[in-house]
């Protein structure tokens, strides 16, 4: 994704300027992710990434919000129990959530999801921090929530920490049909990319894309972004997306070549 304009604070691009360039390859995200499990359809997406400030909670606002356009029934769960921010992007209150649902089994979940202002998206914000997020997520109360919100939206998005850092998104894993990994281009290392990968297909994760976010733009409103499908060891059908508003000149698509490599390279080695 395209560096987007800071200033505006809620990050919910897809929602005030559905029209852009970066609304537009949300949606692409969307079609790529729909259709990434033709024989089984993904239904369920955790987004994780390697370090902090990636981009995870902007990029599952924004795809719910363009998910829930199509009449699908949109749940996010904010996931992440150390930094949530989704009430934040919905300018929602946090009083209660997804922990207190999990330390409270008697709560009928529609006591804590909250509708957001945009038509089939609801969200489950984070709830009071816990001191033990990774305990809550393996706990029995987790798992029986999962499938409730699965029996009761269309899709479920997962919003969650980084990978590098703690367990909670190779824990989360377990619970969805796909798992997006979102690079922050230029900032990530990319041996550290590769760590979180491979935390993440230990746990045998179904990655099923890598979102690249934050590519600066040259200023001529040109933007590209990649998003590479993962079929699996062994298997190198790799699918590229890049789009772009004009032609590039030679000499911006010799750079891209190193970059596109190491992709190439990253979603064939386990
Ligand atoms: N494409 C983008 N262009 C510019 N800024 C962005 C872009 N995507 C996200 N940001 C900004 O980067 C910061 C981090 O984004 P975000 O909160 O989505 O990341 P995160 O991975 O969820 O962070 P955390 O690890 O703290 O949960 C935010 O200030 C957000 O507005
Ligand atoms: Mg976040």
């Amino acid at each position: 994704m395209e560096e987007h304009n800071k200033n505006d604070n809620t990050g919910l691009i897809s929602l005030i300027k559905p029209k852009s360039p970066i609304a537009e390859a949300y949606h692409t995200l969307r079609t790529n992710i729909l259709f990434a499990g033709l024989d089984n359809p993904i239904k369920s997406v955790l987004v994780t990434s390697a370090f902090p400030q990636s981009g995870k909670t902007t990029t599952v606002a924004n795809l719910g919000v363009t998910i829930a356009r199509t009449g699908a029934n949109v749940l996010i769960v904010d996931a992440d129990l150390r930094r949530p921010a989704q009430h934040r992007v919905f300018k929602l209150d946090n009083k209660v959530g997804l922990t207190s649902l999990l330390v409270n089994e008697n709560m009928a979940m529609e006591e804590a999801v909250k509708k957001t202002n945009v038509e089939n998206l609801s969200l489950l914000t984070s709830g009071p921090l816990p001191p033990n997020p990774s305990e809550l997520i393996v706990s029995r109360a987790f798992a029986a929530l999962i499938d409730k919100i699965k029996a009761n939206y269309d899709i479920m998005l997962i919003d969650s920490p980084p990978a590098i850092a703690v367990t909670d998104p190779a824990l989360l894993s377990r619970f969805v049909d796909g798992t997006i990994l979102v690079i922050d281009f230029g900032r990530v290392p990319r041996d550290m990319a590769q760590k979180a990968k491979e935390q993440l297909v230990n746990v045998k994760a179904n990655i099923i894309g890598v979102v690249l976010n934050k590519i600066p733009s040259n200023g001529h409103g040109y933007y590209y972004y990649y998003y590479y499908r993962y079929y699996g060891e062994g298997a190198d059908r790799v699918k590229k997306r890049s789009k772009s508003k004009r032609h590039r000149t030679r000499s911006e698509r010799s750079e891209q070549k190193p970059f596109r490599r190491w992709l190439q390279a990253f979603f064939k080695k386990a």
